[in-house]
């Protein structure tokens, strides 16, 4: 099978977790880039990619790559491309554009005018054109501009990989399915330990963890925009799925999610049960002040509130403290994560972090933070 380049994005933070997992999929020629990586696949290592990447928001596929210095370059530019190729008239497609560069500096107007050359190439050849359509098109186009360098790419994915599309419900501020799924791989679990999310709001973290654990595919539930391509192939693409079930595990370890409030229980029950993991994860109302660990070891990944009001900042201070104090009594062996936003309450946990991560979450910069919990030790309270 032939090879070709593609490029995947991802967050801030997770290329080298991201190029892990491509590698994993056996792509070559691996490149990290910023908040992204590129490489290079085959067409069933391509399919598999939108099917397995937990970091990948879109998996794109490069058509074009060109210098312009000017609009009139790139509208010609951009007609040198036989759009024939992956549209007709009675097709719709939508154009995402991306800006770094002084000489374009309205990403939209870029996307503008490479619907224009695009329709103009139809109108002229055939008195017809494709239509737009943003909400639901048959193919997404990529531009990315950076100075005078040109890239335009097909979307493979469609809507971002993020969107797994088993939570159609959700809590306040739920974290994004790839972000979380990230920071469990970089804990480097692997489902031997028991798994708790005390915080669990819409239930992402469990959910994620136990799609780990049993080797299955996050793009099992949604479908993708390369399936309406000229040359898709759904031979290839029933391989890709059918070798993804062969390829699950069963999962041996204990998978919770706690939250205090009622309603994030039942919408994390709701999305867990819509996941296909009613049986392996176990959702249940809990305060996590009133909570204690009987394991000797287990993962705890949390992502507590950040206080939204300046008002709060008081009260999360220390919330973030009574955490701190309570993982240390109450939670010996265990080695606990915690995600927040909050920088200012996170110094106050009042345990030594052993590995602190800059990542954000949408535009807010956040960190991750892991603690050890070691039974009858004081040394790793501070001061
Ligand atoms: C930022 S949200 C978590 C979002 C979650 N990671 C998701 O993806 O949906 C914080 C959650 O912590 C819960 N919470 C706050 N204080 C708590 C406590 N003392 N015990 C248990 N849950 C608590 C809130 O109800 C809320 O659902």
């Amino acid at each position: 099978m032939q090879s070709f380049e593609i490029i995947v994005k991802t967050y801030f933070g997770f290329e080298d977790v991201l190029a892990q997992e491509l590698e994993q999929l056996g792509a070559t020629n691996i490149e990290k880039l910023k908040r992204a990586v590129s490489c290079e696949v085959n067409k069933e290592q391509f399919y598999a990619c939108n099917y397995w990447l937990r970091t990948g928001l879109f998996v794109l596929k490069p058509i074009a790559k060109f210098e312009a210095n000017n609009e009139d370059e790139l509208y010609d530019e951009i007609q040198k491309i036989d759009w024939s190729e992956y549209i007709d008239n009675d097709s719709t497609f939508a154009i995402n554009s991306t800006a770094f560069s002084d000489k374009f500096t309205h990403s939209k107007y870029v996307a503008l005018k490479m619907k224009d050359a695009i329709v103009d190439q139809f109108r002229k050849k055939t008195g017809d054109r494709p239509s737009i359509n943003v909400e639901d098109p048959d193919l997404m186009l990529e531009i990315h501009v950076a100075n005078n360098q040109f890239t335009v790419s097909l979307n493979s994915s469609g809507e971002s990989l993020a969107k797994r599309g088993y939570r159609t419900q959700q809590t306040k501020a739920p974290l994004s399915e790839a972000l979380a799924a990230g920071i469990i791989i970089m804990t480097g679990w692997n489902g031997e330990t028991d798994f708790l999310d005390p915080m669990c709001g819409s239930g992402t973290f469990p959910i994620e963890a136990a799609m780990i654990a049993g080797n299955r595919a996050p793009g099992r539930f949604r479908t993708f925009n390369f399936e309406n391509w000229n040359d898709f192939d759904p031979t290839l693409w029933r391989k890709v799925k059918q070798d993804a079930k062969e390829q699950e595990k069963q999962i041996k370890c204990g998978i919770y999610g706690k939250d205090k409030n009622q309603r994030a229980v039942r919408v994390s029950e709701d999305n867990v049960q819509r996941a296909g993991l009613s049986q392996v994860i176990e959702i249940e109302r809990k305060n996590f002040l009133n909570t204690r660990w009987n394991a000797d070891s287990g993962l705890i990944i949390m992502n507590p509130p950040y206080g939204e009001r300046l008002e709060d900042a008081e009260e999360m201070v220390d919330f973030y403290a009574e955490i701190g104090t309570h993982l240390k009594h109450y939670y010996p062996g265990c080695e606990a994560w915690i995600f927040s936003g909050n920088l200012e309450a996170l110094k106050f946990i009042g345990l030594r972090p052993t590995r602190r991560i800059k990542l954000f979450n949408g535009q807010l910069e956040c960190k991750l933070h892991k603690f050890e919990l070691f039974q009858g030790k004081k040394s790793e309270l501070k001061g």
